[in-house]
């Protein structure tokens, strides 16, 4: 049988007819001229392009009907990020010991067999439970926080071993930089790069997990990753506006790169810093110590009139500038509720 080399169509059609005749398609492919096969290999290798596109597609799918644990779900952080993977289509339970609208689940993390018949069933566990540096104030003592924090976040990753739970994300602190954030001239460029230098006994547990979860990527092949988030107690509008120049984060951007944590899959073991962004370069380092107002007003002009229509201080010196370029080059992080944000919100009354 042989076809005319501009009638690609029809021989389409013939393909197709013949599928279920092998030995007669190949006569078919025998008698057909070579641009027609070109034009045939073609259509085939569209229609499987389609079909790899459509499976792509519903893997991703597949993927928001991933089961979540969030633990810490009645605190701050917690609580906005069952918020963000339930808008996001997360399936998500919420556990605290603390009962919350976003708590499904009492649960204490320090007692191992709770944690291990409760976290049956999930896919990835996103631990924000802690004890912090609110409690060092408070005078917690410091068996309070290795339980809490060291011993609540070892039966979480021993939890999931045995229940077969690959993703783990914890939620470390900027404030594990401790005594390296201290320098008297300039202020501290704080990339993950920087050694921690922890001064406290919350910063000594925060080391310890992130060194736990280390240990679990590397021998029990669990794709653990750490989020060092920066500061976003309850202050008053003027610090935490400060703040948010250079060390302060708002918590639904630390529940976005949780997110964005979730969904990368990890092949070696990571630390992000988050925060909510700064404009300070490298160069402004020794004038923000010294006397940052200029260099606020040529990054803010119009932030003068505002702080002054408030009677809001400026900063007198920064002392660091928080970095998270990584997040952003590898996990496509990009705060939005910067310090510009933040100024128009609270500006406008
Ligand atoms: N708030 C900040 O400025 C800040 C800064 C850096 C890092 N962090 C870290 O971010 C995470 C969240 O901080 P947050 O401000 O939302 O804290 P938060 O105190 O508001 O929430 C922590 C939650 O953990 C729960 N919890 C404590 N012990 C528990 C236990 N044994 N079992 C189960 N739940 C328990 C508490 O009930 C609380 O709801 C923490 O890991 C903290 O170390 C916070």
């Amino acid at each position: 049988m042989e076809f005319p080399p501009s009638r690609t169509a029809d021989n389409i059609g013939q393909i197709k007819a013949f599928e279920n005749h092998p030995e007669k398609l190949k006569e078919i492919l025998r008698n057909i001229p070579n641009r027609s096969h070109f034009v045939i290999l073609t259509h085939l290798c569209w229609a499987w392009g389609f079909q790899v596109f459509n499976l792509l597609l519903f893997l991703k799918k597949i993927d928001r009907y991933m089961r979540i644990l969030v633990t810490g779900s009645a605190g701050k952080l917690g609580k906005v990020t069952v918020q963000e993977l339930r808008n996001s289509g997360y399936t998500v339970v919420g556990a605290d010991i603390l009962a919350s609208d976003t708590t499904d689940l009492i649960l204490d993390i320090q007692d191992f067999q709770s944690v291990l018949a409760f976290t049956k069933g999930f896919d990835a566990i996103i631990h924000t439970a802690a004890l912090h540096g609110r409690h060092v104030d408070l005078q917690y003592s410091r068996q309070s926080f290795v339980d809490t924090n060291i011993t609540g976040t070892l039966n979480l990753l021993n939890a999931c071993i045995k229940n077969q739970i690959r993703r783990f994300l914890f939620t470390s602190t900027t404030s594990i930089y401790g005594n390296a954030l201290a320098d008297d001239h300039e202020a501290v460029w704080v990339t993950e790069q920087l050694i921690a230098r922890p001064r406290d006994i919350y910063d000594i547990t925060k080391q310890a997990c992130e060194e736990l979860c280390r240990d679990f990527f590397e021998k029990e092949g669990m794709m653990t990753s750490i989020y060092r988030v920066g500061r976003f107690l309850p202050e008053s509008e003027n610090i935490t506006l400060n703040h948010r120049l250079y060390r302060g984060l708002d918590e639904r951007d630390g529940a976005a790169g949780l997110r964005l944590g979730l969904e990368y899959d990890f092949s070696s073991f990571e630390i992000f810093n988050l925060s909510s962004g700064s404009p300070f370069h490298l160069e402004d380092l020794i004038d923000i110590k010294t006397n940052p107002l200029p260099v606020i007003a040529k990054y803010y002009p119009e932030a003068i009139a505002i702080y002054q229509e408030n009677n809001w201080s400026f900063p007198a010196s920064i002392d660091r500038v928080y970095r998270c370029d990584k997040a952003t080059e590898i996990l496509g992080y990009n705060p939005k509720y910067t310090f510009t944000y933040l100024l128009n919100e609270l500006g406008q009354g």
